[in-house]
């Protein structure tokens, strides 16, 4: 295999390195070519451009695999936890007894916010999109916990980011009851992670919600499954903010932001959405298929396609797998997982879809469980939130440590009037 590329530009010929990843993945290194050739590369959309070396999660779409830290996301999903992917993910290594341990006490530490960031409640109405309360109130704690801005430290590393964790979950908790119109509902220390989530979402001061050990397993595994997923949009935001040395809670609010789009973690919400309006119309899918395929309609089959995955996504095999579970247990029979079903089957077997290489996504399934679970389905992204935290934290941890890291700047291609005279405002048409 070649060790470099070589590029022909104006009669000169300029050698530009491979680098090669631990699983074999090769790039063309284009970081010199500017400078020795006045060129940039564009890459609309990115998706051919590698933005960093990264050593968190691997993912070969192609084949349909996913790991985190080298272990594939299958084992984790039968044998880990949240917390402990969390872990695993930020620090590099499955933690033994005493550091998983430590770890999980740090968490239970921190889930009380500031008694004084309640008041933030207050002030947004009950109509607000939970997403727009998360970002919100996630950026407010740089406020509340102000040594987040000196974060290099080991140890305040550790605390910001098991408050960061812990807190996110008491946060969407909160802005639910909130916009029930509910008192909020204090987590308690005997409560594991997930567990304790529920506790804060359902209970009521007068009655604890009856905590199901198959609800917890599956919302768990929700988490776990959506924990990282390299440089998606959300991710990638999160690096770009940490690349200028922002804070902690500054980065990973903006990637709640980034994630809050239909095209990315508001698929769950679209999915959901889009099945109930199928269901509503009579039509068994069929019509929405015809409908999806043809680009003037505006209408996409949501939860399927991916930038990355050409084959199935196998978080949707996993959470596939759950959702019937998780049906069976609770005994309940969703007409939208029938109507997801046929949609999939229709979908897997339409040349559209089989040429395009669409698949079934980890939003396809996932927010029939959460339904299932009681999530209201504009809590739904929240969910992927949470979940998400552990990764976005173990990028911005990536930064953070990578003492050659510079600022992202990327550059763009200037398509716009060349030079033009300004005209006085009395002198326009
Ligand atoms: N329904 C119908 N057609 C689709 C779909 C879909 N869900 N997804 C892609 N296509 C079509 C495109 O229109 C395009 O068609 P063309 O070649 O005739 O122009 C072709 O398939 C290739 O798609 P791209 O747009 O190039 O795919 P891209 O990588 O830009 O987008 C994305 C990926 C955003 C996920 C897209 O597939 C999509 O919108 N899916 C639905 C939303 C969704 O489920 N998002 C969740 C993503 S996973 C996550 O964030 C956790």
């Amino acid at each position: 295999m070649n060790t470099s590329a070589k590029l022909e530009l104006n009669d000169k010929t300029y050698s530009l390195p491979i680098v090669v990843g631990s699983e074999g993945e090769r790039a063309v290194d284009v970081s010199g070519l500017r400078a020795e050739t006045g060129h940039i590369t564009l890459d609309d959309g990115y998706g051919n451009t590698g933005s960093c070396l990264s050593k968190i999660t691997f993912i070969d779409g192609e084949k349909g695999i996913l790991r985190y830290r080298g272990i594939a996301i299958e084992e984790l999903a039968e044998h880990s936890t949240f917390i402990e992917t969390a872990y695993l993910l930020i620090y590099g290594h499955l933690p033994n007894r005493e550091e998983l341990g430590r770890f999980s006490d740090l968490l239970t530490a921190s889930q009380n916010l500031h008694e004084d960031m309640k008041y933030h409640f207050e002030g947004f109405p009950s109509s607000s999109h939970p997403m727009a309360i998360l970002s919100a109130m996630i950026n407010a704690a740089s406020c509340f916990y102000p040594e987040v801005m000196n974060g290099a430290n080991a140890s305040d590393f550790a605390l910001n980011a098991a408050r960061l964790i812990s807190q996110v979950r008491t946060i969407a908790a909160f802005s639910y009851r909130k916009s029930e119109g509910r008192p909020i509902i204090y987590p308690k220390n005997a409560y594991k992670y997930t567990a304790n989530f529920l506790h804060m979402l359902f209970s009521d001061p007068y009655d604890d919600y009856v905590i199901k050990p198959e609800v917890v397993r599956a919302l768990d595994l929700i988490f776990l499954l959506h924990a990282d997923h390299e440089q998606n949009c959300s991710t990638a935001t999160v690096r770009m903010v940490a690349s200028s040395q922002a804070n902690m809670y500054a980065s990973c609010a903006s990637g709640v932001c980034a994630l809050w789009g239909p095209l990315h973690g508001g698929a769950n919400q679209a999915v959901v959405e889009m099945l109930m309006a199928i269901h509503k119309s009579g039509d068994d899918g069929s019509k929405f298929i015809t409908a999806a395929k043809d680009k003037t309609s505006g209408k996409k089959l949501m939860g399927f396609g991916h930038r990355v995955y050409k084959n199935y996504d196998p978080r949707a095999k996993i959470i596939k797998k759950a959702c019937d579970e998780v049906l069976k247990t609770l005994h309940i029979s969703d007409p939208l997982l029938d109507i997801a079903i046929k949609l999939e089957a229709a979908a897997l077997k339409d040349s559209y879809f089989v040429e395009r290489k669409l698949y079934p996504n980890v939003d396809f399934y996932s927010g029939i469980i959460m339904r299932a679970i009681g999530i209201p389905v504009e809590m739904f992204t929240v969910m992927f939130a949470i979940g998400r935290m552990p990764g976005w934290i173990a990028n911005y941890k990536e930064i953070l440590e990578d003492n050659k890291a510079r600022i992202y700047r990327p550059r763009q291609i200037y398509v716009g009037p060349t030079l033009n005279a300004y005209i006085p405002l009395a002198n326009r048409k």
